[in-house]
This record gives structure tokens, C-alpha cells and sequence, in this order.
């Protein structure tokens, strides 16, 4: 951005509905719902009169780990034809609490249908960046960013561009799993929905297609009228999950959302990002270098020069070329693990 920083408004803190994107019926199976059954539930759903107008014809790509140049800034794939939306991009975003600053011109883009890994030490700005990404920074009192956040080509800090149209567009997944403990899993599914005062004509087949997206549904099916806060760690997590999906994001943010889980829902809520990684766009902030590298496509490695510098990204590529190749000897000493 080239004018002069702006300071962002901080409005009340309200919780952070999330949304959603086009997708077209994909062919992905999980908790033994058959795919054909899985793709007119879809169809059900996203004709619901709540469903945003869909243009575009996404089409499911195949999970490929390490695949990097798949679509273009433009959004559109490499044969220029098919519209792609969840292109995120941020130019130069810097941020602040008060005098603070604590990240220094970040650029980088996040493509639809790739994980992209946000990796490094801690405080070095990751949640911090994250949090732009959704404008959820702004609701920090004293927080200020300058610089560009573009969702398809579009400023989400523009003139005129509603905070809350766009976290429904980019949804976020937290550390700590969240669900509303006095509502009723099939209720939390709803919530992000009913938030942003979106109706659904199928609620029940939206509940069990999120649920199902999200690795949950077989464990769940029995006790949608239970509370949500009766679910395990890892269940309420993949719950949390479900939530963020009901509103179609273009894009999911997780920061470090295996944190506080065991091996197995780790596994399982890894399991999950692939599979929705081939309808959206994630961006993840993790702590665990064998993760970054079972889960991504694309990693950013942030890092601070010393004591009170802002973080930046000192190496962004592909995941296999991060760890395997990196041109920087920083990176080579992270992720080789001889220091954070
Ligand atoms: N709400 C806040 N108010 C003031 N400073 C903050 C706040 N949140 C984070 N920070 C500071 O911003 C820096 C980056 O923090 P954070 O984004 O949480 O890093 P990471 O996620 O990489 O651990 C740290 O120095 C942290 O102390
Ligand atoms: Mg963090």
C-alpha cells in the first residue's frame, strides 16, 4: 500500500461468524457416507435459499502434497478458464499494538485448494498475521496494520467491504476448540449461520454434510441433541470445524488447532484438512514441523532478527522445498531444528 497507514477501527469485539465458498460436488468420502449421497447433499444445500449466487465451477482437484504453481494470482486455473475463488493475497501488511510493531511487510499468497503453512518460533507474529487475514487484529484495542489484504483481487479492508461479509468468507478454526457448551452439537453447526441471520431450508442436511466434512458425522449422528461441550477434545475441535464450514468460507484459517490434542484426533483432524483442502483455500499456523510438512503445500517460515524486531517471513516456498531444499540458512537451522 502506498498511502499513508491507516489505523484500523476497533469496534466491539463480536464473535467471528464464519462463511464460506462455491464449490462444486466433490467427489470426497468420509465417515462412510457414500460419495454420490455426499455430492446431493450438496446440491440440496447450496440451492437453499440462503446459498450465495455461484458462478464458478470449481472443480476437486486431487490432494497433491508439494504442489505448488497450480493457480494463478487472477484466480483462475492454469488453462486461464475456470473462475477460482479464495485467492489470498497480503502486500506489505505491517502491524502494531500501540507502538509496537510486531510484523514488517508481509507479502504472500494463499491459493485455493492448497495448505499453506505458517510456521516459526513463537512471537514471532503468526497469530498476529493470521488474525489480518479476517480482520479479527482490528478488534484488538491499540492495533493497527497498514498494507494490503486482498481476498480474489479485493481489499478486505476497502471502502464499503462489510467486516462481517467478509468472516463469513474466511472462516477461522482456533487453538482452544470453542463450541457453545449450551447449545447442542447439531446447534453449533448452526450457529455461524444463524449469527450472520442466514436461513436454511435443510437444516439437517446441512448439519450432517458439515459434520461429515469435517471427519465428524459417524461419531455424532446419535447425539445431535447432545451438548456439544460432552464431545472430547479432538471431537470438539473437528465440531468447531463443522461450524466454520455451514457458511461456505472461501477460506479457513487454523491457528495451531491439533495444539491441545492427542496423536490420534490430530491424525484425524489432519485427515480432514486434506480432504477440505481440495474444496478451499487453509492457511494454518503450526508449531510442529512434522505437521507443516504431512499437511502442506506451501510453507512460510516467519522469524524475528532479535529481541523486540518485528517478525517477517524469512523463506516462503513449497513445503518440499522448505525442508528439503531451503535457500536460506536460517530456515536450514529451523527446520533442521537447531533453534525455536
Ligand atoms: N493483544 C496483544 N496486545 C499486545 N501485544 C500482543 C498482543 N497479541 C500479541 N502481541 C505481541 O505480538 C507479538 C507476536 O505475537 P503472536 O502473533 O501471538 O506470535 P506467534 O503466534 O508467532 O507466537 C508478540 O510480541 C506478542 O507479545
Ligand atoms: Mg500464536
Amino acid at each position: 500500500m502506498s498511502g499513508p497507514e491507516r489505523d484500523r477501527p476497533t469496534g466491539p469485539v463480536s464473535p467471528a461468524p464464519p462463511s464460506s465458498m462455491p464449490w462444486a460436488p466433490s467427489p470426497t468420502k468420509r465417515d462412510g457416507l457414500a460419495a454420490p449421497r455426499l455430492a446431493a447433499l450438496r446440491e440440496e444445500t447450496v440451492s437453499g435459499t440462503w446459498a450465495a449466487p455461484r458462478s464458478a465451477a470449481v472443480v476437486a482437484m486431487p490432494f497433491r502434497a508439494g504442489v505448488d504453481e497450480g493457480w494463478s494470482q487472477q484466480g483462475t486455473d492454469d488453462m486461464g478458464t475456470a473462475e477460482v475463488k479464495g485467492v489470498l493475497e497480503t502486500r506489505d501488511v505491517s502491524c502494531w499494538f500501540g507502538s509496537n510493531k510486531v510484523l514488517e511487510k508481509v507479502s504472500l499468497v494463499m491459493r485455493p485448494r492448497q495448505v499453506t503453512a505458517l510456521i516459526g518460533p513463537s512471537g514471532c507474529g503468526k497469530s498476529t498475521y493470521l488474525r489480518t487475514l479476517n480482520r479479527m487484529h482490528e478488534l484488538v484495542p491499540s492495533a493497527r496494520l497498514s498494507g494490503q489484504v486482498l481476498l480474489d483481487g479485493e481489499d478486505i479492508y476497502g471502502q464499503g467491504v462489510r467486516v462481517t461479509e467478509t468472516r463469513l468468507r474466511i472462516g477461522m478454526v482456533f487453538q482452544k476448540p470453542n463450541p457453545f457448551p449450551s447449545m447442542t452439537i447439531a446447534q453449533n453447526v448452526l450457529a455461524g449461520l444463524r449469527l450472520a441471520g442466514i436461513k436454511v431450508d435443510n437444516k439437517d442436511a446441512l448439519v450432517q454434510e458439515c459434520l461429515s466434512r469435517a471427519g465428524l458425522w459417524n461419531e455424532a449422528r446419535f447425539r445431535l441433541n447432545q451438548s456439544g461441550a460432552a464431545l472430547s477434545g479432538g471431537q470438539q475441535q473437528r465440531l468447531c470445524i463443522a461450524r466454520a464450514l455451514a457458511v461456505r468460507p472461501e477460506v479457513l484459517l487454523m491457528d495451531e488447532p491439533c495444539s491441545a490434542l492427542d496423536p490420534i484426533s490430530t491424525g484425524v483432524i489432519e485427515e480432514t484438512i486434506a480432504e477440505l483442502s481440495q474444496e478451499i483455500t487453509i492457511v494454518i499456523v503450526t508449531h510442529n514441523m512434522q505437521q507443516a510438512q504431512r499437511v502442506s503445500h506451501r510453507c512460510a517460515l516467519f522469524l524475528v532478527d532479535g529481541e523486540g524486531r518485528p517478525g517477517h517471513i524469512v523463506e516462503q516456498g513449497p513445503t518440499e522445498q522448505v525442508f528439503g531444499d531451503p535457500q536460506d540458512q536460517r530456515t536450514a537451522d529451523y527446520v533442521g531444528g537447531r533453534f525455536g
